[in-house]
């Protein structure tokens, strides 16, 4: 019906109609065709609350927005690695985005923390791929069950603000399909966002908003995206090239100019008309379907959603808490005594980035007044600001006056982090410290009171020198408007912290392996580390982290146990399921994430020493047990190759890794994968003895050739080393080379010729 319908209009459009309908009106809306009943209709920032701007447009979100609930910024969020949650709060962010009369609003931003430092981590959700595109899955369905579209973003690769809008990012497909492009795929196979945004910055050369192959050939056509491509706002180059490589809408509007190229190429026959027909009709469908919504959905009274979607932003914040260190059980607090609660985020809380992120929130929870709410008369709660939140400057005067509250107290709760002017996006961070008026108090307060505890709230990693002087601290993020409930409940037990670092804590900011190459010059970043970001890194060099991937306490214990597969050696394509049981074994009630990690046990090429392949989340009460079941798949197995240009099983032992982080595993199991032979390899001259002497047909004379070269290599006398250099050095004799080797004895370059073409048939 909608097919028939929208290429009829097309066929009534004009080139000039067609050719307007690619770019935005202004900042916000697209252009419809009054006469032909082709509506105007708002797309907004995104990701994690609506921006929707009345006035006074832009995409750094400096002007003002209407009221929406402020969800936990990307970080938060997967923390929580709890997909059913991320569908309920892709929910409200639909359900206000229909309420607002907005069609589609812009994220998940789904790209990979390459380097803690980059500025825009707070919106981002993980440095692991899995992980990332489980979290955007949830974060899409949910928004576009409401009947409103999502726009997955920046695709692809950028992963920093530095020269954001001109950078070359430059990387091998390896490491694309491996860590940079999983995500996006994942995404759009599970979820099929109505609109996908391309990045500003080039990839391999190429603007991403008119790199064919990652628009039109991996995108549309690998992995089926149905809707449309949208720029980065003003992230166009050339506008026809654009067009050709399959990039169909511009945003914001270019008044004009670019349409009008793009009627002038068709004139002049250097672009195909129906290229032009192609991108309108994706529009139109996206068009449509929001019409559609608001035909057939009623209406939704906005302050009521808005009261509504409160208490899902706190239910929210409650699971994306990760509680980092709780030496003998400091937390949960007592409600009982005098607590000082220092720093001025208790009473103006850090809780989203800067950007064009940043929404105008609803309500807004502080800590402080949330805490005097919980605990009335049972406890009393001092006040000192400690530093002046719009200042990094150590304040003395403050400092004495948060000393003196910390002395009158029995215990201190620390409200520290990172401020706007530290990350934001549009610039990267320089260092992993944070205000030295914030680090200061820590100093001066643990010196004092012991009983100390830190609650942090940033949007990436952080140094902590101080960490071996506070007995506890727990990781909030950026956690959105409900923030301060949410903070009180876990500080003081009525909740049990449960999120898990979905990235790296790194000890130093030297140790990422990103962090001679970045942010790259003022043109190029070349990602030369290749796949080994985040914990894949950390784990290849063996090194100490401050926090690993993964790592989240809890108020109780769990215990692992009875970790099953389903098979001890399967087949490539058969896929694996892997059984563990899970119990609570302290004394209340908490939720534990599992997380399932596969190494390869032998491999031809480089890989990590585990990777994420499946995660869950579990509710327990004291005492209980529950079995979880996870599904692998062949992907679980495979890497991307990098010549045969596929992702490829090789047969062997694969460990399944259950842990609950990446450093903290506590089970291990063994399958053995049979992988179908490689067909496709091709042998050359160069192709080395090693390499063929297991093949079915050539296999023998290559063993021959082996042994006859051993033999005649050898001396009865060779010791053990010289005689393990020998084999590894004839194993390593390409093919060419035996040639001369044996005096053409054993093989000649006829003998060769035939050996190839039996190799490669
Ligand atoms: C950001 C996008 C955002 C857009 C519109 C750009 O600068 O990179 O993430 O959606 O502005 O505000």
């Amino acid at each position: 019906m909608m097919k028939e319908k929208i290429e009829k209009l097309i066929s009534e459009m004009t080139l000039e109609e067609k050719a307007g309908l690619c770019s935005g009106k202004d900042f916000w809306n697209l252009k419809g065709v009054e006469r032909l009943g082709v509506p105007e209709v708002m797309v907004t920032d995104g990701p994690h609350g609506l921006r929707k701007q009345r006035e006074g447009a832009d995409h750094l979100g400096l002007n003002a927005s209407v009221p929406a609930t402020c969800f936990p910024s990307g970080a938060g969020l997967a923390a929580s690695w709890d997909r059913e949650l991320l569908g309920e709060v892709g929910k409200a962010l639909g359900r206000e985005t229909r309420a607002y009369d907005v069609a589609v609003i812009l994220g998940p931003g789904v790209n990979i923390k390459r380097n803690p430092l980059c500025g825009r981590n707070f919106e981002y959700f993980s440095e692991d791929p899995y992980l990332a595109g489980e979290m955007a899955v949830g974060h899409i369905n949910g928004v576009q069950s409401e009947g409103v579209g999502t726009s997955l973003k920046h695709f692809a690769a950028n992963n920093q603000e530095a020269n954001r809008m001109s950078v070359d990012t430059v990387v091998d497909e390896r490491t694309l399909r491996e860590i940079y492009l999983p995500a996006f795929e994942t995404a759009v196979k599970k979820a099929q966002p109505w609109t996908v945004m391309c990045a500003y910055n080039k990839l391999n050369g190429t603007y991403a908003s008119e790199h064919k192959w990652l628009l039109t050939d991996i995108l549309k056509e690998e992995w089926g995206h149905e809707g449309l491509v949208v720029t980065d706002w003003g992230a166009i180059n050339e506008r026809v090239d654009a067009l050709e490589a399959g990039l169909e809408l511009e945003m914001p509007a270019s008044s004009g100019i670019n349409d009008a190229k793009i009627v002038a190429a068709v004139k002049a026959g250097e672009m195909d008309e129906a290229v032009l027909d192609r991108s309108v009709y994706r529009i139109l469908h996206m068009i449509f379907k929001y019409v559609k919504t608001k035909e057939e959905r009623e209406a939704l009274d906005v302050e009521k959603v808005l009261a509504e979607d409160h208490e899902v932003a706190m239910k929210t914040a409650l699971e994306t808490f990760v509680l980092l260190k709780n030496e003998e059980n400091q937390l949960p607090l007592k409600k009982e005594g005098t607590i000082a609660f220092i720093g001025a985020f208790a009473e103006k809380p850090r809780y989203q980035g800067g950007g064009s992120s940043h929404i105008n929130p609803s309500r807004m929870d502080s800590a402080l007044t949330e805490a005097r709410n919980l605990l009335g008369d049972s406890a009393e709660i001092l006040y000192a600001p400690g530093y002046d939140p719009a200042s990094s400057d150590v304040d003395e005067a403050l400092i004495e006056e948060a000393k003196e509250a910390a002395r009158k107290a029995d215990k201190a709760v620390l409200f520290i982090g990172l401020t706007d002017s530290f990350e934001s996006e549009g610039f990267d961070r320089t260092h992993l410290g944070i205000p030295e008026s914030h680090s200061r108090l820590v100093e001066e307060i643990s010196a004092i009171n012991p009983d100390v505890t830190v609650v942090l709230s940033n949007g990436s990693p952080i140094e902590m020198p101080w960490l071996n002087k506070v007995p506890a601290v727990l990781e909030t993020y950026l956690g959105g408007q409900a923030w301060g409930g949410a903070v009180v409940r876990l500080l003081f037990g009525d909740a049990n912290p449960s999120g898990k670092l979905p990235e790296t804590f790194p000890l130093r900011l030297q140790d990422n392996t990103s962090h001679l190459n970045f942010p790259g010059d003022e043109n190029t970043v070349e990602y030369r580390e290749g796949i080994f970001v985040g914990y894949r890194g950390h784990d290849a060099l063996e090194q100490e982290v401050l926090f690993p991937f993964g790592h989240g306490l809890s108020y109780t214990s769990f215990e692992y146990s009875d970790l099953k597969l389903s098979a001890s050696e399967i087949d490539e394509n058969d896929g694996l399921k892997v059984e563990l049981t899970v119990t609570n074994t302290g004394s209340v009630a908490g939720k534990e994430i599992v997380q399932i990690y596969v190494r390869d046990e032998e491999s031809s090429v480089q890989r990590p020493v585990k990777e994420l392949k499946q995660f869950g989340k579990v509710e327990l009460q004291p005492g209980e047990s529950r079995t979880l079941s996870f599904e692998l798949d062949r992907r679980s197995f495979a890497f991307w190759h990098p010549r045969l240009s596929g992702w490829r099983v090789e047969s062997g032992d694969f460990t399944i890794l259950a842990g609950a982080s990446s450093r903290d595993i506590r089970q291990t199991a063994t399958v053995r994968v049979n992988a179908a032979p490689w067909t496709d390899v091709v042998y050359q001259r160069s192709t080395r003895l090693g390499q063929i002497k297991d093949h079915p047909v050539v296999g023998e004379k290559a063993k021959e050739m082996i042994s006859f070269m051993s033999a005649q290599f050898s001396a009865p006398d060779m010791e053990e080393a010289e005689r393990l250099m020998m084999e590894s050095m004839i194993a390593e004799m390409p093919l060419k080379s035996v040639i001369s080797f044996t005096a053409g004895q054993l093989l000649n370059e006829e003998q060769l010729v035939q050996m190839l073409e039996t190799l490669n048939s």
